[in-house]
């Protein structure tokens, strides 16, 4: 079903049933809540940063995945490791839904 660039990809998941799972969290979540955390991502993450990457319309399975990879120190960014250091799952899924909805 997946090529071995997207096993390597989805490698934090860890099966099939998993990833359906992440899906219907998302389908699921709560975008206002979503917003209210993504207060104080904008604050760096804005449309034009210098810089600093523009997060909005970053597809939300991908957009956990990064989150969780800064979470457990897997991606290289002390501000990034200590803001997703911060959020649970259910946080950083709202956070997915919210920026995955938005046009980049
Ligand atoms: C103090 C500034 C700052 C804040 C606040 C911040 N970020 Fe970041 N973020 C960065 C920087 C800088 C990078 C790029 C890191 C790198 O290139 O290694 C980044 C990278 C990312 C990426 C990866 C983007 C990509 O294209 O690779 C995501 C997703 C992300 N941040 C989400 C968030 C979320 C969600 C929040 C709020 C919970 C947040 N950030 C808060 C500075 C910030």
């Amino acid at each position: 079903m997946f090529g071995a660039m997207s096993a390597v990809m989805f490698g934090a998941i860890s099966s099939a049933a998993a990833q359906t799972d992440l899906a219907d969290q998302i389908a699921k979540a709560d975008l206002g809540y979503g917003e209210y955390l993504a207060g104080e991502c904008v604050t760096c993450h804005r449309k034009s940063g210098a810089g600093i990457p523009q997060i909005n319309g970053i597809e939300a399975e991908t957009f956990v995945i990064i989150m969780k990879a800064y979470r457990s120190k897997d991606l290289d960014n002390k501000v990034m490791q200590m803001m997703a250091g911060r959020l649970d799952d259910e946080q950083i899924i709202s956070l997915a839904a919210y920026f995955s909805s938005l046009s980049n």
